[in-house]
């Protein structure tokens, strides 16, 4: 803040804020939503300030009022539209990019063209790699995945003995989950250089926050101050000088060799060369998406297991259930992925986090794109330019839709696949509860065509994590029965980021 760049960004504000409010006679006619939170010019630009404060409880309160249909709440510079009822829910996943798009949407909650620059924001060709070449070599690369799981947490953890230790959880997965996403992204020996993967944070937290102040400027303003607020050459330096080499080296490889030469190894890269075309097969340009795949990978899934664990201390009768249900299949299957299928109460569990602890309020932004606008079944119509979103929080809190919802029940999905295997329901129920599955009551991975393409990872991943923990160490919260407060920004909830559990090895072996 002292830098004086920021005093003459920020001291510009008040004209920019009126600049927009010209510009808010041009915004999408939205009369027919109801809004939640007092209307009116200024009044809409005071609800935008207490968005930033409070969004969470606003879009509570708004499904509160409109739980059937679609609301809109003031942000800073513009309107956003949530969608309550699970049938419109779906409406949106189901819509084609040229009407709503999601390309669009992510850029207004995340200026990705500004932060992480064209290339990415304009070609997603890494989508498509990742819900087929990565998703598909998870069998295959997962002894690499659970052997990197084993090492990273001695060497994070560093427990002697039979010592309680104090951990803060969230930099501690975080550090985790860097690692094992790397070894099967870069494998040896990079996944464990420290100079790569503080880098790969360093860049999601440069992302995210400069993000964040670009979002305070009108939209018309993105391009003018992005420059000023981010510079994404420092870390992206940093990643060419690690991971550039072993790129560099696997294009000669493919140059001298062709596409199947002997002993290519079996990551990210090699399934990143098969799709890339053109400018992206360059060093530099697959040295960029390894780094988004980063981003997208690496605080989604820490933030995620953050809360698992704090729900694991905070409900620690799902201890020994997970454990033993984890033992049990190891022995009589082996540790596989396969064996990973098994394991319903760990699916469960993490299931229930993720569902009670979304890392956002709401989920699935999409940009109306489309001339004649959006149209609901219903026949609410958003005119083009409106930006939309689901109000996953609420619905997922909703108790008639999950019943006692609110109340943390691990295992509550894993006692519905059972049932379902008693019922012999033939129907896709019992798929329906599994942690990967999404739908429109379950949106932490949102829902529909481009819901989270990476989430077989992340489900193999998180499992295989719990099973390991579990299986290993026993925890306690610090303060017997109290959930660390989580931290809110905007429509951004997450763990709270300094908070301690207790680890033990286990003793009783
Ligand atoms: C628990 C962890 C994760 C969560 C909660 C999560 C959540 C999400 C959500 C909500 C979306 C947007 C869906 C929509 O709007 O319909 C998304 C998109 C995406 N996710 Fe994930 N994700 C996770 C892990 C991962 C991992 C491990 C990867 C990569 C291996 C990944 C890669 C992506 C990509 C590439 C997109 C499309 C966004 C883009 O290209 O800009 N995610 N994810
Ligand atoms: C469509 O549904 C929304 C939410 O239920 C409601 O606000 C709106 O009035 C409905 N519109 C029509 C035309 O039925
Ligand atoms: C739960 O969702 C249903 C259907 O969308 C809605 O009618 C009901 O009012 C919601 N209940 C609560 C408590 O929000
Ligand atoms: C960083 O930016 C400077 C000046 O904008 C440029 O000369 C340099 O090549 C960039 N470095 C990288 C790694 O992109
Ligand atoms: C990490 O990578 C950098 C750049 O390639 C290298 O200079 C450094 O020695 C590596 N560090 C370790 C601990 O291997
Ligand atoms: C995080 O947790 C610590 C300790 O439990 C607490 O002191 C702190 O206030 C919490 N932070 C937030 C943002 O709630």
């Amino acid at each position: 803040m002292d830098d004086p760049k920021f005093l003459v960004l920020y001291g510009g504000l008040a004209l920019l804020v009126l600049a927009s409010i010209r510009k808010a006679s041009q915004d999408p006619k939205l009369d027919s939503i109801p809004v939640v939170g007092s209307i009116g010019f200024f009044a809409s630009y005071w609800n935008g300030f207490k968005f930033l404060a409070n969004a969470p409880d606003l879009i509570q309160a708004g499904y509160n009022q409109y739980p059937e249909g679609v609301f809109r709440v003031a942000r800073m510079f513009d309107w956003l539209v949530v969608v309550s009822n699970p049938q419109l829910v779906k409406e949106v996943g189901a819509a084609p990019e040229n009407i709503l798009s999601f390309h669009e949407g992510v850029q207004s909650t995340l200026p990705v063209r500004h932060v992480v620059g064209r290339a990415i924001a304009e070609n997603h060709y890494h989508q498509h790699t990742i819900r087929t070449g990565l998703t598909r070599n998870l069998h295959a690369c997962f002894p690499r995945v659970k052997e990197e799981i084993a090492c990273a947490f001695d060497d994070v953890l560093q427990l002697h003995g039979s010592e309680w230790k104090s951990i803060p959880v969230l930099p501690m997965i975080m550090a985790v989950v860097s690692r094992v996403s790397n070894r099967l992204f870069v494998d040896l020996p990079l996944c464990r250089n420290q100079t790569y993967l503080e880098n790969n944070v360093q860049f999601a937290i440069e992302v995210i926050q400069s993000g964040q102040r670009i979002h305070l400027f009108p939209k018309s303003l993105h391009p003018l101050v992005a420059p000023f607020i981010y510079r994404k050459n420092k870390s992206f330096g940093v990643a060419l000088e690690t991971l550039g080499p072993v790129v560099a080296e696997r294009l000669s490889k493919e140059n001298d060799l062709g596409p199947n030469w002997p002993g290519k190894p079996n990551d990210l890269i090699s399934w990143l060369l098969e799709d890339a075309e053109g400018e992206e097969r360059k060093m530099p340009a697959l040295v960029m998406r390894i780094l988004f795949a980063n981003f997208a990978a690496i605080h989604t899934s820490s933030m995620t297991f953050t809360h698992a664990i704090f729900d694991l201390t905070t409900y620690p009768e799902h201890l020994l259930p997970m454990r033993e249900e984890a033992e049990r299949i190891i022995k009589a299957e082996g540790w596989t992925k396969a064996a990973l299928n098994s394991m319903v109460k760990i699916d469960s569990f993490l299931r229930e986090s993720q569902c009670l602890n979304g890392i956002g309020a709401v989920s699935m932004f999409r940009k109306v794109v489309s001339k004649g606008g959006f149209r609901f079944s219903n026949g609410t119509v958003l005119p083009e330019g409106s930006l939309v979103c689901a109000a996953a929080g609420p619905i997922q809190r909703n108790t008639s839709i999950y019943e006692n919802a609110p109340e943390f029940d691990g295992f509550r999905f894993a006692r519905q696949r059972a049932e379902h295997a008693v019922t012999h329901d033939p129907s896709q129920e019992v798929f329906k509860s599994q942690m990967i599955s999404a739908s429109e009551n379950h949106l932490p991975f949102g829902t529909g065509k481009h819901a989270c393409p990476g989430r077989f990872f992340a489900a193999t991943e998180l499992k295989a994590m719990l099973a390991h923990v579990v299986i290993n160490y026993d925890l306690k919260a610090e303060v017997e029965g109290v959930r660390p407060r989580d931290s809110v920004f905007g429509l951004s909830i997450t763990p709270n980021s300094t908070a301690k559990v207790q680890f033990q090895k286990r003793t009783d072996f």
